[in-house]
């Protein structure tokens, strides 16, 4: 591994290799605390967007690892303003161990990759999501650790979170299915991957348009956001297209008993999840929320220690 830019970069061995070190070192670290595996090793994250979990979890990671942070909010490099993303990434390939970057375009991630001779991690782009992949499907393990065969429904937007977790699905055996409305599909690429994967891995991969549909056999219903970060301005139209894809009470009675519902946060409770069900006993979010920082610590550990 030399770069985290997309879980389709890696292979099924890969992935499982990751989440068996995030559980490795979650138990460790309740157990007797890391060990300094990251000593020494200076880790840059340039953020062009907010961030709670991403951003502190990365801290919290390498704080563990025995490693440190430099934080750079987009103002302090003006990308393609002050200088161009190779020369950034250049530089700082000088400087720190590794960058993990959260940004607009995921070629602009791509970019700093190609360009730095140090590892980068893709913190969020609006493509997609991996590092919240790793983590919601460590989770699901936690929960459920025969996941073969297992059902995801994603509600909502074809957005970047369901392109990573689609695709990890994919990979792991766990079969995914997605209702959007009508325009706000997985990207045709991103959908026909999802085509091709079904087909080498056995993994069922469905787009839907009807919810209940989606529901109706699945062990786990994800959510997310309606208008992404960099979509503000699309916002009153999405809340409008976008109700009936609500994941309230209602949506979840018509799935399993034990369905277990997901959401990566920030949630925007009243829009895509109502507070019964967020809160309800079918809920994971924060237990998802919190293994974001074994999963960073997984992504670090196999990126940066040598
Ligand atoms: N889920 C997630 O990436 O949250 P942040 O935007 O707060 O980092
Ligand atoms: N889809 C959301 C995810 C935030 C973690 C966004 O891009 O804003």
């Amino acid at each position: 591994m030399s770069d985290f830019l997309s879980i389709d970069d890696f292979s099924r061995t890969e992935l499982e290799d990751i989440l068996e070190l995030a559980a490795r070192l979650k138990q460790e670290y309740f157990a007797s605390g890391n060990r300094p595996l990251l000593q020494g090793k200076t880790l840059a994250m340039l953020f062009e967007k907010p961030s709670l979990r991403t951003r502190v979890s990365f801290e919290m990671a390498m704080r563990h690892l025995g490693g440190d942070v430099i934080y750079i909010s987009s103002g302090e490099i003006s990308r393609g303003k002050r200088e161009s993303i190779a020369d950034v990434a250049r530089v700082l390939s000088g400087y720190v161990d590794g960058i993990v970057a959260r940004v607009f375009e995921y070629a602009h991630v791509c970019n700093l990759a190609k360009h730095a001779s140090i590892p980068v991690i893709n913190g969020l782009s609006d493509f997609n999501h991996p590092c919240q992949a790793i983590s919601d499907i460590f989770t699901i393990m936690e929960m459920r650790p025969q996941i073969q065969g297992l059902h995801l429904a994603f509600i909502g937007d074809g957005n970047n979170v369901a392109t990573s977790l689609m695709l990890i699905c994919m990979r792991l055996g766990i079969h995914f299915s997605i209702a959007s409305p009508e325009g706000y599909e997985l990207e045709a690429s991103v959908a026909a991957r999802g085509m091709e994967l079904a087909a080498e891995t056995g993994s069922e991969f469905q787009q839907l348009r009807d919810p209940a549909t989606a529901v109706s056999q699945a062990d786990i219903i994800y959510t997310d956001v309606w208008t992404s970060m960099g979509q503000e301005e699309e916002m009153e139209q999405r809340q409008q297209v976008f109700q009936p894809y609500q994941v309230n009470m209602d949506l979840v009675s018509k799935a399993h008993p034990d369905v277990l519902i997901m959401h990566d946060l920030p949630a925007r409770r009243g829009e895509e999840i109502t507070d019964t069900v967020a809160d309800g006993p079918h809920s994971i979010i924060f237990q998802q929320a919190h293994n974001r920082l074994h999963a960073q610590k997984a992504i670090l550990v196999r990126l940066l220690a040598q």
